[in-house]
């Protein structure tokens, strides 16, 4: 395969490990050995393709689409024109590729990544399409991510029964920007979430196997940590037993699109047993640095009667350092609320930490913060503000986010603070 060059990463190209490929293929089969019509979106060299005709036979028909013709010259098919027999390489963008045939089988590992700028965003290559694509797909919402709208495509392209499996990020299991993509699927079929984690070697990426099979209900979400399924790649295909556990950790019948989590019985009862943190605090982020320099109340040295402003690195587990600037910004600090009108109000400080844990303390000094959440009090809520930081902080708080979320995200979310249960003790409506 061809260098990570810098175009072919601006498409998203990350190529999937050999035993990724054969696990994927392995649940992929097809249910008899009669013909079927098998698709490889963003297919690049198509070695999802090439292990399925290896897998199961010469005389299914092969078609893989790609966009980038350098990457689809790597399939060995010379890009139109077949030489494996029944393969079909499509050079077009898959968004938004126009197709009347329909599939028994979808695989593959789509490209990640947000659309938009250069400076912030990796896919910029195909900013000038995103109006097009969001055009095209239903489940776009927020910034979203081009390997939802994959999903949602490659979901409308198959057969009745049809079977999608792709390897993708895990972060539509939980964040808002794929509610619209959960429930798109939840109505059209039975989902099977394969958790593997970073099998992407040298990419910070933590990763599910989903298949879903067009046209049934529910959902099962597998713990595949322990990496056994990968011996399914070392052993060859012919030779292993099915690697899925017998009973996956969550099944529901009824799936709507919620979040998708390992919720086992005993997290289940311990979120239950306290009211959300989301019903007791608003929940908002700080002033972003754009704004603090618009306003114009910043300077960067310190001066009599101004304050740092705060980042993360002033917090730390039930402690603020007031006296450290990390930020090289310095304001008044009856200046902040003209930014965030709350700033003035003494509250709860929590990190968006790298990882998901919950480190939090109380601001009673009210200072300008340029990063973090800050929880304020909703009307008529008595706490117990040493008590509630003590316990938020707790090792049982962390292992209840580690158990239900893992590494599901890069950052804990406002999503995952707003359900962390609270014992009446530290909190409660008046
Ligand atoms: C994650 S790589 C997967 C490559 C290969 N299938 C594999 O698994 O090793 C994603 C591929 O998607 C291609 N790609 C990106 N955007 C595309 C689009 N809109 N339509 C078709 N292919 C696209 C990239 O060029 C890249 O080759």
């Amino acid at each position: 395969m061809k260098n990570f060059d810098a175009h072919s990463r601006a498409l998203g190209y990350v190529p999937t490990p050999p035993e990724v490929v054969a696990f994927m293929v392995h649940l992929a089969a097809p249910p008899t050995h009669a013909p079927c019509a098998v698709l490889e979106p963003a297919c690049a060299d198509a070695r999802f393709l090439h292990a399925f005709r290896q897998a199961y036979g010469n005389q299914h028909r092969l078609v893989g689409v790609e966009l980038n013709p350098e990457a689809a010259q790597e399939s060995n098919t010379g890009a139109v024109t077949a030489p494996v027999p029944r393969m079909e390489i499509i050079i077009a963008d898959f968004l938004l590729w126009d197709t009347s045939e329909r599939f028994d089988v979808i695989l593959g590992n789509p490209p990640y990544g947000i659309v938009g700028d250069a400076s912030h965003y990796p896919i910029h290559l195909l900013k000038e399409r995103k109006p097009l694509y969001k055009h095209h797909c239903t489940t776009w919402k927020g910034k979203y991510n081009l390997y939802g709208a994959f999903m949602e495509k490659a979901a409308r392209l198959l057969k009745p029964n049809g079977k999608l499996v792709f390897i993708v990020p895990t972060t539509w299991l939980i964040l808002d920007d794929f509610a619209l993509l959960r429930r798109f699927l939840a109505e059209r079929g039975h989902l099977e979430v394969f958790y593997v984690g970073r099998v992407f070697r040298g990419v910070n990426v933590s990763a599910v196997i989903v298949r879903f099979i067009h046209g049934k209900r529910g959902l099962a979400l597998y713990d595949m940590a322990n990496g056994e399924w990968q011996k399914l790649g070392r052993n060859g295909m012919g030779k292993a037993t099915s690697p899925v556990p017998k009973s996956p950790v969550v099944s529901k019948l009824d799936y709507a699109g919620e979040l998708i989590r390992f919720e086992t019985p005993e997290w289940l009862t311990f979120e239950q047993s306290g009211v959300p943190l989301g019903e007791l605090f608003h929940i908002h982020f700080a002033a972003r640095s754009p704004e603090f320099r618009k306003s114009r109340l910043i300077r960067t040295a310190s001066k009599a009667g101004y304050v740092p402003v705060l980042t993360g690195r002033n917090l730390s587990v039930g402690r603020i350092d007031y006296d450290t600037c990390y930020s090289g910004w310095w304001m008044r600090r009856e200046d902040a609320p003209k930014l965030r009108q709350w700033y003035a109000e003494p509250h709860l400080v929590v990190g968006h930490t790298k990882g998901v844990r919950l480190v939090c303390a109380v601001d009673w000094q009210c200072y300008p913060w340029r990063e973090e959440y800050h929880l304020l009090l909703r009307e008529g809520v008595q706490v117990d503000w040493e008590g509630l930081e003590r316990y938020l902080n707790s090792e049982q708080v962390q292992a209840y986010l580690q158990a239900l979320y893992r590494d599901f995200t890069p950052h804990l979310t406002k999503t995952m603070l707003k359900r962390v249960p609270v014992p009446t003790q530290y909190a409660a409506l008046e």
